[in-house]
């Protein structure tokens, strides 16, 4: 299973909390993308695809979601609930996203920029591409 969780370092004081995010620093790839995914609905999913060719680490900033993680053998259930924490995805690895807080906030960082054709969206597909290149 190709994801990890990591810890961001906080720098908090009286004021409140700061997070910083740098690109082959604490984020273990170049970032070229940030988006973000916010005025969720509970009874809402999301995401249920894989990416051929894309990396991204997700933070939920507010709120919390459970995200599915699948590499074609193995399926795992993780929720997000923390600022500081990231979620690191790695190629080829199917995500659904469910149980959204209402107004859950997702802030996504990505390796590459947005393109439909490294999508694969079909389950029977990604498991046809899994057996075909491993
Ligand atoms: P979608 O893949 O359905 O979102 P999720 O992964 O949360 O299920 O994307 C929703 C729409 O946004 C879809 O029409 C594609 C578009 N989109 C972009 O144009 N650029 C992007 O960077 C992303 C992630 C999505």
């Amino acid at each position: 299973m190709d994801y990890k969780l990591i810890n961001m370092k906080v720098f908090g004081d009286e004021r409140g909390k700061l997070i910083s995010l740098e690109g082959n620093r604490n984020i273990p790839f170049e970032i070229k993308r940030v988006y973000y995914i916010y005025d969720t609905m509970p009874d809402f999913e999301r995401g249920k695809h894989a990416h051929k060719n894309l990396e991204q680490i997700i933070i939920a900033i507010d709120g919390s979601c459970q995200f599915v993680l699948d590499d074609g053998k193995t399926r795992e259930e993780i929720w997000l609930n923390r600022p500081d924490v990231g979620l690191y995805i790695g190629k080829n690895m199917w995500r659904e996203m469910r149980h959204f807080s209402y107004g859950c906030k997702l802030m996504i960082l990505a390796s590459e920029y947005y393109d439909e054709k490294e999508y694969i969206r079909d389950y029977g597909k990604f498991i046809e591409e899994i057996n075909t290149s491993f």
